[in-house]
């Protein structure tokens, strides 16, 4: 079983599909994560994104593997234990770029198809409705209006220390960016699948939102 949750950023993706993925006892996947690792990547080793010999020898020695401990889940790159570091604003501020090139994304695609193929899975980012698993089982769309998503995003950078001592519509300000970014580039655009369910998380709590869409597929499974 796929479920993919997809939608813009701060919207409360990662802690609802972490949320139903627990519930339901299967296996959670964050894409950004890997967009954002493989933006690491190229800055510490100082690889031009628009260098696309290099961006193709990079990518094809790429190792990206997660795991769990008490304090969720890890991310390592090639070996290296990445989870915080690919939350910083430099990384924040160079994902979307990366993420628009065409061959990054036939990377990343591919390992995400590969490690959902083995596994009933949550898989949450930008084009998993649209690109990656369009007959996704269930599919679902999550927004919140501006000033949640900005209190949110603040709420967890503070929370992890990566705050940078930026105010709230400065938080803002870049979540505007990076989704207008995100939504008009070229390649797998945030977008709506058309089969995707709107659930708009402004005055819900996370979870309430949790609940809503373990319900639905719970409700769906019983009448198959
Ligand atoms: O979910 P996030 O904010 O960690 O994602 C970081 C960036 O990665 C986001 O700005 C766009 C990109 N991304 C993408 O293009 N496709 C995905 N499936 C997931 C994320």
């Amino acid at each position: 079983m796929i479920v993919a949750i997809d939608g813009p950023a701060a919207s409360g993706k990662s802690t609802t599909a972490i949320g139903v993925a627990k519930s339901l006892g299967i296996t959670y996947l964050d894409t950004g994560a890997m967009y954002r690792a493989v933006t690491l990547g190229l800055i510490e080793n100082n690889i031009k994104f628009e260098d696309s010999l290099e961006l193709k020898n990079y990518l094809i020695q790429i190792k990206l593997e997660f795991a769990e401990d008490k304090s969720g889940t890890l991310l390592f790159l090639n070996g290296s234990n990445v989870t915080k570091k690919i939350r910083t604003s430099l990384v924040t501020k160079n994902v979307s770029e990366v993420s628009a090139l065409k061959i990054v994304r036939k990377f990343m695609v591919d390992i995400q198809r590969e490690i959902a193929k083995n596994y009933d899975c949550v898989l949450e980012g930008r084009d998993i409705g649209t690109v990656v698993f369009p007959n996704a089982d269930f599919k679902f769309f999550l927004v919140a209006n501006e000033k949640s998503r900005a209190k949110r995003r603040f709420d967890d950078l503070s929370k992890s220390g990566l705050l940078d001592s930026i105010g709230l519509d400065d938080v803002l300000k870049d979540l505007n960016k990076r989704d207008y970014k995100d939504s008009t580039r070229r390649n797998s655009p945030l977008k709506k699948a058309y089969d995707a369910k709107t659930i708009d998380s402004t005055n819900l709590t996370i979870n309430e939102v949790i609940d809503k869409i373990v319900n639905i597929i719970n409700k769906k499974r019983t009448l198959d």
